[in-house]
């Protein structure tokens, strides 16, 4: 067992309800294959470029495989994949991925929110409770995210929880079909006084349970 997994996190209240994370299980199969088919169009601009077809990529049957490498990574220490839930609902998934120990004790995290639950707080709280797992349990001094400067959204939930600018990285990551540009962001520890769950709710975006 690693640091940090599994997990259960939160809930925070938001918005739109309750916002949990747990670790990601076998039987959310049919949950994450049919909102992943349902919002590509919502997701496919900001994610990495996929070797086969969308369908194909997120049909039911491909999940297993999947979450069992998530999960490999996961009890090696070098990632915590999560689920966001919504009311109790899977809504989405919350990854810390690149956990690297020693020195630099840094990792980056990623999330995706299905489109009918946006504008609700969601991610946001998802990511603040990401966070404080990660300088907590996790143990990290660092957590960066990459974002294209195009994902108004996206670059709204990471200035929400307080990440700061560090710079563009240049045809970083290929997205949709391209090596796109991608904002650096990252927040250390020392930027934490007490938590990131904490400054949110003091700045009234949430609210404990
Ligand atoms: N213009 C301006 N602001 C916008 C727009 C827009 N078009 N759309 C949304 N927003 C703002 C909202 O007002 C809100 O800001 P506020 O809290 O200051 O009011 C913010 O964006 C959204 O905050 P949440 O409600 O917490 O986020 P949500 O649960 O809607 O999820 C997310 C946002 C994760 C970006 C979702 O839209 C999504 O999954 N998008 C597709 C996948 C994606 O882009 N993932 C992130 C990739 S980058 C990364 O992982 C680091």
């Amino acid at each position: 067992r690693h640091p940090g997994w599994p997990a259960e996190l939160g809930p925070l209240r938001v918005a739109g309800g309750l916002v949990s994370l747990r670790s990601l299980r076998l039987r959310d199969a049919a949950a994450w294959s049919r909102l992943r088919l349902q919002n590509r169009e919502h997701l496919e601009p900001w994610e990495p470029t996929g070797e086969s077809p969308w369908e194909m990529r997120h049909h039911i049957s491909v999940w297993p495989g999947v979450y069992s490498s998530l999960r490999a990574e996961a009890r090696k220490g070098h990632m915590v994949p999560m689920a966001i839930e919504l009311d109790g609902r899977f809504c989405g998934q919350l990854t810390v991925g690149n956990i690297v120990r020693g020195a630099l004790r840094s990792a980056w995290i990623g999330y995706w929110v299905a489109k009918d639950v946006n504008g609700l707080g969601v991610a946001t709280a998802a990511v603040a409770l990401g966070l404080d797992h990660c300088f907590g349990p996790v143990g990290l001094h660092r957590v960066e995210a990459t974002v294209r400067p195009e994902n108004v959204a996206s670059r709204a939930v990471l200035s929400n929880v307080g990440f700061r600018e560090e710079g563009l990285l240049k045809r970083y990551l290929d997205v949709h079909g391209r090596f796109r540009d991608h904002m650096l962001v990252a927040m250390t520890i020392e930027e934490v006084p007490g938590s990131v769950s904490d400054r949110l709710v003091r700045s009234g975006r949430a609210s404990w349970v």
